[in-house]
């Protein structure tokens, strides 16, 4: 009779979030009967999921392409991008019977729970007989084959090792540079790492100018490093935030100002002009508040050019306030930090990685997926679509 020894499993996955759960789904289904093992410090599986999208997770998007992430190499999210669709989330979504729904720009969300994913992702693991084991912290790694891990139970190893630990986001809820490390320890390359879609700070002067505006929101175009993103912005205590100031800041880096246009779609001087000829009368503050909201309005008068008859405006007064209201440039003090962050921008370098397996050129059968990668993703479900699309890929490939 052949015995099985309880420390040796044919695949270890480290990190039970997004990717690894899914990685470890596909990998188990494919008939092999491997032994699969998934490694977590925390004391649940799939907690950011549980907090994604509000609570209602926003896990993909139907116009999902590898222009929708941030890579060194723009080429290398593809391959598994178009391995596993947004279409193939959506039809094991179906297959479970989950109700969701769609939001503007193509977002797709559970119409209950983000629970439903992941009671989802828990039972695709169950059907491939996963073992998954939480407060499990990793002591060490020794990466063969046979890659070798220390759990506080004693050592378990693998042909196969998979890092899915994700990024820095949210270290309350178990986030670590766990992945990095290694990565770094083994002299992989991994590109510099930032907090990516966060709230953005300003200095304490310019929020004197904006005090009293925190909580409005408004459509506007925000811009930085030739990358422009129309959304909502919101003002905050502490600065600047809203889908299109999360959107930019993935491509802020400190020292850099952002552009802001209050008034997209218009050219606000040639409006300005028209509105002066057929009515004189009307206030600065007046046109500007359609738009702006009245508090937003009054404080960009009380900043630059004063409300008055619009009749009473000269052509030079216009173009500024065409500058400040369509080109506002601010200068951030920094982000909110990993605290608060969606994603880590950076992480373990493409290069060092196939893109078709996502495993270790220079360490067969160790393989990096989803977050801890150097791709990120756009808010709007891309990121968890790189988790499904990225551990697909390596669990396809064990
Ligand atoms: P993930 O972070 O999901 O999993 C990593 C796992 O590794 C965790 O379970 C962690 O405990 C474990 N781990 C870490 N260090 C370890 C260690 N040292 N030892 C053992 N285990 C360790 N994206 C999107 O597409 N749609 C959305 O709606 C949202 N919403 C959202 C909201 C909030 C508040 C945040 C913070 C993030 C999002 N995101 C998102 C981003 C998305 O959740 C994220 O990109 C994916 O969960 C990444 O999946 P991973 O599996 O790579 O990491």
């Amino acid at each position: 009779m052949q015995t099985i020894d309880p420390h040796y499993y044919d695949i270890i996955i480290i990190g039970a979030g997004a990717a690894g759960l899914m990685c470890a789904g596909v990998a188990g289904q494919q008939g092999g009967g491997h032994r699969i093992l998934v490694l977590d410090h925390a004391n649940k599986p799939g907690k950011k999921i549980l907090m994604s999208g509000g609570g209602r997770c926003n896990f993909t998007n139907l116009h999902c392409t590898a222009e929708d992430f941030i890579c060194a190499n723009p080429h290398f999210a593809k391959s598994a991008l178009s391995r596993f669709t947004p279409w193939d989330f959506i039809a094991l979504v179906e297959r479970y019977g989950i109700p969701y729904h769609e939001r503007d720009h193509g977002q797709l969300f559970c119409d209950r729970s983000a629970k439903d994913i992941l009671n989802m992702l828990l039972a695709e693991c169950e059907r491939a007989n996963v073992e998954i084991r939480t407060r499990a912290p990793i002591k060490d790694v020794r990466v063969g084959p046979p890659h070798q891990v220390d759990t506080p139970t004693g050592t378990v190893q693998a042909d196969a090792l998979v890092i899915a630990t994700g990024g820095y986001s949210v270290p309350s809820i178990g986030a670590s540079g766990f992945g990095f490390d290694l990565a770094q320890s083994l002299d992989i390359p991994v590109r510099s790492t930032r907090p990516g879609l966060v709230p953005l700070t300003l200095g304490k002067k310019a929020l004197k100018r904006l005090e009293g505006l925190s909580g409005i929101a408004l459509d506007a175009t925000a811009n930085v490093n030739g990358k422009s993103f129309r959304e909502n912005l919101l003002f905050t205590h502490r600065g600047l935030s809203g889908p299109a100031v999360l959107q930019v800041s993935s491509y802020w880096e400190p020292g850099q100002s952002v552009e802001i246009d209050l008034f997209p779609d218009v050219n606000l001087g040639d409006h300005i002009r028209s509105v002066r000829q057929q009515r004189p009368k009307m206030e600065l503050k007046t046109l500007l508040g359609e738009r702006l909201t009245r508090r937003v309005a009054q404080r960009w008068c009380d900043l630059g050019v004063k409300s008055q008859p619009l009749g009473q405006l000269s052509d030079t007064d216009i173009d500024r306030v065409e500058q400040a209201c369509q080109s506002w440039q601010v200068w951030p003090s920094g982000t909110e930090g990993y605290r608060v962050a969606e994603v880590t921008v950076g992480g373990v370098d493409t290069d060092a990685l196939s893109s078709k397996t996502l495993e270790c050129r220079a360490f067969p059968g160790l393989y990096f997926i989803g977050e801890v990668v150097d791709v990120t993703g756009h808010l709007g479900g891309f990121n968890l679509q790189w988790a499904w699309a990225s551990g697909h890929a390596a669990g396809w490939a064990l």
